[in-house]
């Protein structure tokens, strides 16, 4: 077994290895892996070709993620999982990272705990597959009329302007800034959400809506959690009854009663996870739905 450096040529096989764990990641998500670390995204190969993939994303050199490993079904249990992790760990070290983050299943959990992970806080998938009768008209009506909203595809000069005045306060949340990351995500998203409308006021929250191969996705959202119900029900509006996931931390009770009045169910759980001091925690509180569970 050895593990090179990935390349476009392995993204077919990395989204086939996440439609057969049944992951909501689509090709354009491996394209911005790639994009954003070209040489941190690693595929290993045994005597078969290729059998697995793991994805580095860095943050300056403060805070980094790793994720995405998945092993082929026929290629698990011969330690090629463990390696993968390994090469990350070690790769990111290289890069003198102070502190490594990911996002666990329970399952990992253990493994990540042996290899000197600790917990930093829970979160959950929430998912809504179907729209509880009259609550649509419902979430229209109410606090959408402070936002100011945008589909990027269609507005591509307001996407850099909205990541102006956005990035400040996401990194007051996140801990470092993340403008490569949001940038991507902004560029391909749905929709996207923020207030206040007004150019020269302090950004007080934001949140967009994604496309997945499986379910959109709400995430990042960033606000207080008063704040950020206006952001919300604007992003559930614009997916206009469509299938929804939330990776929403398990801290943000009242986040968590208004998924549940928009019929939303916690669908399973995650344990966000650092190795090395996490010098730059951010403000949790201002999380309401992180970007994904590979890198933050
Ligand atoms: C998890 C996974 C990557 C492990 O790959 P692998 O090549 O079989 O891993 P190894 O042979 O090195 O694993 C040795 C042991 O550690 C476990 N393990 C290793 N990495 C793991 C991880 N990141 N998460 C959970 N378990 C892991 C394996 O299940 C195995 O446990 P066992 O010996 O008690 O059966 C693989 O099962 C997979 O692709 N699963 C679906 C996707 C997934 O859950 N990824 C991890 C998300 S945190």
């Amino acid at each position: 077994m050895r593990i090179r450096t990935m390349t476009t040529a392995d993204l077919g096989f990395a989204d086939t290895l996440c439609s057969i764990a049944g992951w909501n990641h689509t090709l354009d998500d491996w394209r911005r892996f790639l994009a954003l670390e070209p040489t941190g995204c690693f595929t290993a190969e045994n005597a078969g070709g290729a059998a697995g993939v793991a994805t580095t994303t860095t943050y300056g050199n403060k805070v980094a993620w790793t994720g995405m490993l998945l092993v082929h079904p026929n290629a698990r249990g011969q330690g090629i999982g463990t390696a993968l992790l390994n090469h990350c760990l070690e790769w990111l070290r290289h890069r003198n990272v102070t502190c490594i983050k990911l996002d666990a299943t329970p399952e990992g959990q253990s493994l990540y705990e042996k290899l000197g992970f600790r917990t930093e806080w829970p979160l959950a998938r929430w998912e809504r597959t179907v729209v509880p009768a009259g609550l649509h008209a419902e979430s229209a009506a109410s606090e959408t009329e402070s936002c100011e909203c945008l589909q990027p595809a269609r507005n591509p000069d307001a996407v850099r302007s909205m990541l102006d005045r956005i990035e400040e306060f996401d990194t007051k949340a996140f801990g470092v800034s993340r403008r490569k990351v949001l940038a991507s995500m902004l560029a391909a998203a749905e929709f996207a959400a923020w207030l206040p409308p007004r150019a020269d006021a302090e950004p007080q929250g934001y949140g967009l809506l994604r496309r997945g191969s499986r379910s959109y996705y709400i995430g990042p959202a960033v606000a207080s959690p008063s704040t950020g119900r206006s952001v919300i029900n604007q992003l559930v509006r614009a997916a206009s009854g469509r299938p929804l996931y939330w990776d929403i931390p398990d801290a943000q009770t009242e986040v968590i009663a208004l998924a549940e009045s928009l019929g939303f169910r916690r669908q399973r759980p995650y344990l966000r996870m650092h190795l090395g001091e996490n010098i730059a925690p951010g403000r949790p509180s201002l999380q309401l739905g992180i970007a994904d569970p590979a890198i933050g």
